[in-house]
């Protein structure tokens, strides 16, 4: 699915500021072209050396701008972001170090199309630059905002359930993309609180399960308030995780209660973060960019060793595995409220996991980051971990035309693979 949304590139629909002008490029092929005639019939026999001699040339233009422009095929385009970053490798020997993906039961895939989402970008970027909470830091960023906007207003849900909410960045996110729909916020503490601080933001059409009324997800009577609040259909649902529990536990708890939409936050990486999430699940050998190896003697140790120099969040084999060598979830643990609650599991119970995980996944959808890092200037994740952006590198006319360049960088740090999926019960 997410290679049918994410390997459609983009070039052809929207045209950048800065691209050369194609006509006037011709216009000065054609003269040279005229020229070059005229030479050679006044130099006859050494024709075919200098037919020789400028074949080689453009060989070598085409071989050496392929390292330097982002180009449409997969590989190619790897090949030309690693190089970028004077990292060497090609893609093909990432190996285990590729883009993992959770199966779904069906092959199924999201409606949206990458071209959907650039022009929900566009028109993301200025209501985001009226946000109430100008530094988020612990909270949301650019990217998952966008993500979770876009999800919101596609699929026009009559109500949301947020868990987690800190001072209420994401209910505003949920309330711009869905103006009129009921929200309800479970988080410990109130987002009023925060307002004594400094900024924060309280909905007035949210009920807050919060301060002395907070009950956790897991612990909800969820029949009966959906009918205290009208809702027959829970199709007609969005729940958004952003409260760093277990995302097994949430899975099966949203799936008890009978849920299909849901989106979670922080789908970290195999290695990092403070709760098991979908990605680690499915973080498998059998699935291509999938699994892992603790051989200190391998291409991964290796490639490992090189790329955690240039991004902040990637892990090396030592981080990755532990003394165990266990590298599934974070050196083996299926860690669980914030890092609090930490438990070991075998590798057999990690794949059981994965397999349970596929058999309710309808769609799995990870959202990309807006734009390469080499636009956003970000540090933080590998990006040879994560989806095409976007904006691709090297796009910086388009970046600018839609009004990334007015935002702060570090808005562009927090990015997680947040994550879309719809659930329906084993077997259905
Ligand atoms: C990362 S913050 C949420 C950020 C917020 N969504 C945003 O974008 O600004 C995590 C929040 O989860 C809350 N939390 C902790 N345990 C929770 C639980 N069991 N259920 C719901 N929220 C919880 C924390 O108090 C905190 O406010």
């Amino acid at each position: 699915m997410l290679e049918r949304v994410l390997s459609t590139r983009r070039p052809t629909q929207f045209s950048e500021e800065g691209d050369e002008d194609d006509e006037s490029k011709t216009r000065k092929n054609v003269t040279f072209a005229m020229r070059a005639t005229k030479q050679m019939s006044k130099i006859g026999f050494l024709w075919p050396f200098l037919l020789l001699f400028l074949l080689l040339l453009v060989i070598s233009v085409v071989s050496h701008s392929r390292n330097i422009v982002c180009v449409s095929s997969y590989g190619t385009e790897s090949y030309s972001r690693m190089s970028f970053f004077g990292i060497d490798g090609l893609d093909s020997d990432f190996g285990s170090l590729g883009v993992p993906w959770c199966r779904s039961k069906h092959g199924r895939t999201v409606e949206w199309t990458s071209k959907d989402l650039l022009q929900g970008l566009e028109e993301f970027v200025p209501i985001y630059e009226t946000r109430p909470i100008k530094n988020n830091m612990y909270g949301m960023g650019f990217d998952h905002s966008f993500g979770l906007w876009f999800i919101a207003r596609w699929l026009k849900p009559d109500l949301m359930i947020e868990s987690g909410a800190f001072k209420g960045h994401s209910t505003w996110v949920l309330r711009q993309a869905m103006p009129d729909a009921q929200i309800l916020s479970l988080t410990p503490r109130h987002p009023e609180k925060y307002l004594k601080k400094g900024p924060a933001y309280v909905d007035p059409n949210c009920t807050y399960f919060a301060g002395k009324d907070f009950i956790d997800f897991g612990s909800v009577d969820w029949e009966s308030v959906m009918k205290k609040y009208g809702i027959t259909d829970l199709n007609r649902v969005l729940v958004f995780f952003d409260d760093h529990q277990n995302e097994l536990k949430r899975l099966k708890q949203a799936l008890k209660a009978g849920f299909r939409h849901l989106v979670f936050e922080d789908n970290y990486d195999t290695g990092t973060g403070d709760h098991y999430s979908l990605r680690q699940i499915c973080d498998q050998f059998y699935i291509r960019g999938g699994g892992h190896s603790c051989f200190a003697d391998s291409d991964e140790a290796r490639i490992r060793t090189k790329r955690k120099k240039f991004w902040e969040k990637a892990v090396d084999i030592e981080e990755l595995c532990g003394p165990g060598e266990a590298w599934w979830g974070v050196r083996g643990q299926m860690r669980d409220d914030f890092n609090h609650s930490n438990k070991a599991i075998s590798y057999a119970e990690h794949f059981q996991n994965s397999r349970f995980v596929e058999s309710v996944l309808d769609v799995y959808w990870e959202l990309p980051p807006v734009a390469g890092p080499s636009l956003t200037h970000q540090t933080r994740y590998d990006p040879a971990r994560v989806q095409t952006p976007l904006v691709e590198d090297g796009r910086f006319g388009f970046f600018q035309r839609l009004g990334l360049t007015r935002l702060e960088t570090s808005v562009f740090n927090g990015y997680t693979q947040m994550v879309y999926l719809e659930i329906s019960q084993p077997g259905s």
